[in-house]
């Protein structure tokens, strides 16, 4: 995979390309029944995991569902909305607040360099598996915030994540970003889509049997456009009570 790690300059890039890519992504409702190729997915689900993310610990999955049955299940989940019902694939894209120490040790064997540093070797051996382990019930999280609580007194402390609760919003942050990469992805690769957040979060759990630790942070509809997909023309609030320059 480039990487551009050993380019002394990093390649040209198109401002206005990006641009295209990012304005012309919207919120399509409803889809074309134009298959979306393999080919695509594969190569917008790999652009996807290459999102920057928490200590590389990766804490995301995607389940890629075509199948017919489970598709209809899922559009039913997704309460009917038009953007499961029409799409031609759905994409639960899932948060896992749990991998956090498995995927920790695996960074040691995937590590790409002919040697590890000391101090990654460390990292991923003992200090990430003791920073990311809420404990049981989350009795190790509350013991190292009430530490970080009286050592922040005097210097500059991590503040978690502590608990269960913050493991979740901790795996969500990384796996928001890795859905984004993917919607941009598509975009680019001339095909639409539709984050939701509007399901049954229980029915989903059930339909794609996830582990208790999952989060189904979004399920993306992906298609072509139809020409009634968009229902509106889009607007953003004003920037300036947005933007804050300090
Ligand atoms: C986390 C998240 C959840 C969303 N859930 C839904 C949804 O359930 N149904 C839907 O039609 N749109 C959903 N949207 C799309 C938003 O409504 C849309 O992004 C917003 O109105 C801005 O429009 P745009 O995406 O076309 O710029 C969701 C977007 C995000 C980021």
């Amino acid at each position: 995979m480039t990487d551009y790690r050993d380019e002394a300059v990093a390649p040209a890039t198109s401002i206005e390309e990006f641009r295209k890519i990012v304005t012309s992504r919207r919120s399509v409702r409803r889809f074309t029944d134009e298959p979306v190729p393999e080919d695509v997915v594969e190569d917008c689900l790999d652009l996807a995991m290459l999102a920057p993310n928490s200590s590389n610990l990766q804490p995301w999955e995607f389940y890629v569902v075509r199948e017919k049955q489970v598709m209809s299940q899922l559009a039913e989940a997704c309460l009917g909305q038009n953007a499961a019902t029409t799409a031609q694939l759905l994409i639960p894209i899932v948060a896992r607040s749990n991998t956090w120490k498995k995927n920790s040790l695996r960074n040691l064997d995937y590590w790409p360099e002919e040697t590890m540093p000391k101090i990654i070797k460390t990292y991923y051996s003992k200090i990430a598996l003791f920073h990311y382990n809420p404990g049981p019930l989350g009795s190790l999280g509350m013991a190292k915030k009430a530490m970080g609580l009286l050592a922040g007194l005097a210097r500059p402390v991590p503040r978690g994540p502590y608990g269960i609760n913050e493991m979740r919003t901790w795996a969500v942050k990384s796996t928001a970003l890795a859905a984004q990469n993917m919607m941009l992805a598509f975009r680019a690769h001339g095909y639409d889509t539709c984050p939701m957040e509007g399901f049954d979060e229980r029915r989903v759990n059930k339909i794609l049997a996830l582990p208790n630790d999952a989060i189904v942070t979004m399920i993306l509809g992906v298609g072509k456009r139809a020409p009634d997909g968009i229902y509106h023309r889009r607007y953003r609030f004003p920037r300036d009570e947005f933007v804050h320059y300090i």
